[in-house]
């Protein structure tokens, strides 16, 4: 079995060539053939990071000892929902292409050669009626190509930390957010979550409708061709994660890791087929991409830390001040708000103002130098909006810089006048770009209280009409 990976100097248009080459000729022996060498990109570099852990093919030769495989379906008391499969991986899919090594998994396109495609226990099927994992009505309709052609995405997690128990893999992020939030357009659908019976210890498997690629590629290639977004193309994108969002927050569940990776698109005329859009909705192919947010692994249901906030999720580039300063006062909704604005920012700049820094205070640093300071921002704010608590939160962060060495006025000061502001490159887009242009910046406010919530940034007259309805109930 030959892995391929996915190369991203390969592209020959903003696609990612690999995996629209596993949809469309999953039958093909082609699919064994090697891309092309080239330069890593960020993803690359991830995967090539971890060449020290074993190859899935090692794994795949390894023999149970420690799991019954004849059991189907572990149970937990007390909880009807704990209901997962033990099944093998290699009878069950053939993995084409290596898509990306994260913190938690691997990630792969696989073909499904299970009689069932899409193996399930009985009683799993019962419990997620309404959840993610439910195939809702017109399901056929969507992501088409994949379905027809067994393809799916499987992330195989590692087995450290909280998935290292049958347990433990219960109770993650991952699997509860799959399992307790309702479907929706814009949240990457599961098809299935089992236990390989083939590794020797507990191998998690989280099957999903694969998509083409992600933001953080789509961008980069964009970038290289200098084919920038049209305002429509950027306002839809940036709805469709809202919408995802704001489902997400309503049904009390926060992503905390919302960033141009973990945003996953396929182009509206390979999702859906051409008769599907001329019947149902002709203005969809207007639109260039479906979007959907994916990766659950930091998802969580408290709306704000007991304590301190750790800093054991998200990805430092993408911390909001709050986090990264680990002042008291967070919301994790306003957290996932934040995130919605650098993404804006990365799709209006292509990548020229994407935060890098490794550590929280680089990333401080890196905000101080394009962006006011707390109390400059707090200065601007209207006498109605400047409440106590919002005060606070800016005297508390002004604080927080400080105690880290951080003197906003001395790092202004210090500034080379290279250094362009925020505001400044924002100012220079078309006069059309300026209303989206002031909702990015309210979305990157320094103060989460001032950040807008999922529902009201749907809400927004900038983002009326932005996204055409797709009712799939329709036979
Ligand atoms: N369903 C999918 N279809 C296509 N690509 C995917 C899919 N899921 C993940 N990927 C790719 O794999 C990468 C890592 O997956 P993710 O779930 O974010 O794992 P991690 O927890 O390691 O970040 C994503 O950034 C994306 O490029
Ligand atoms: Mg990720």
């Amino acid at each position: 079995m030959t892995i391929l990976k996915l190369t991203s100097g390969s592209h020959s248009d903003q696609y990612n060539p690999s995996v629209i080459k596993v949809l469309e000729s999953a039958n093909e022996n082609e699919l064994n053939k090697p891309s092309p060498e080239h330069k890593s990109s960020k993803v690359d570099q991830l995967a090539e990071s971890k060449v020290n852990e074993p190859k899935i093919d090692k794994l795949l030769e390894q023999k149970v000892d420690n799991i019954d495989a004849t059991s189907c379906i572990t149970t937990k008391p007390n909880d009807t929902k704990d209901y997962l499969l033990i099944l093998s991986l290699k009878q069950n899919y053939k993995i084409i292409l290596n898509l990306s090594g994260g913190a938690f998994g691997q990630v792969y396109i696989a073909q499904i050669i299970s009689k069932d495609s899409q193996p399930r226990s009985k009683e799993l099927q019962v419990e997620t009626k309404g959840t993610l994992l439910e195939r809702t009505k017109g399901y056929e309709n969507r992501n088409y190509q994949a379905l027809a052609r067994k393809v799916c995405a499987i992330k195989i997690m590692r087995p450290k930390r909280e998935f290292n128990t049958i347990e433990k893999t219960l109770k993650s992020s991952e699997v509860q957010f799959v399992l307790n939030v309702p479907y929706h357009d814009n949240l990457l659908q599961s098809y299935g979550m089992f236990f390989n019976s083939e590794a020797s210890t507990p191998q998690f498997c989280l099957t999903m409708e694969p998509m083409e690629t992600d933001f953080y590629e789509t961008i980069n290639v964009r970038a290289r061709e200098k084919k920038p977004f049209k305002l429509s193309t950027v306002k839809n994108i940036l709805k469709q994660i809202i919408d995802g969002l704001a489902h997400m927050h309503k049904h009390g569940w926060y992503h905390r890791d919302v960033k141009t990776e973990n945003i996953l698109c396929t182009r509206t005329g390979s999702f859906y087929s051409e008769e599907f859009i001329k019947e149902h909705n002709p203005y969809l192919k207007y639109q260039e991409y479906v979007v959907k947010i994916a990766d659950y692994g930091s998802t969580t249901k408290i709306l704000k830390p007991m304590e301190k906030p750790s800093k054991s999720f998200g990805t430092v580039a993408f911390l909001p001040p709050e986090i990264a300063l680990e002042v008291e006062d967070v919301s994790y909704e306003k957290m996932d708000i934040w995130g919605v604005g650098c993404i804006a920012l990365d799709l209006m700049l292509m990548h020229f103002y994407v935060f890098h820094a490794e550590t929280a205070k680089s990333h401080l640093k890196s905000l101080l130098s394009v962006m006011d300071d707390p109390l400059t921002e707090m200065s601007k704010v209207s006498k109605e909006k400047l409440t106590p608590e919002v005060k606070e939160q800016f005297l508390d962060l002004n604080k927080a810089l400080l105690d880290i060495g951080m003197d906003p006025i001395f790092l202004k000061n210090c500034q080379s006048g290279g250094v362009k502001s925020l505001q400044k490159r924002l100012d220079n887009f078309a006069s059309e770009w300026k209303e989206l242009a002031s909702v990015v910046k309210l979305c990157m406010s320094w103060n989460h209280y001032l950040r807008p919530t999922a529902q009201g940034l749907a809400d927004m007259e900038v983002f009326k009409d932005s996204v055409a309805e797709v009712n799939h109930d329709i036979e």
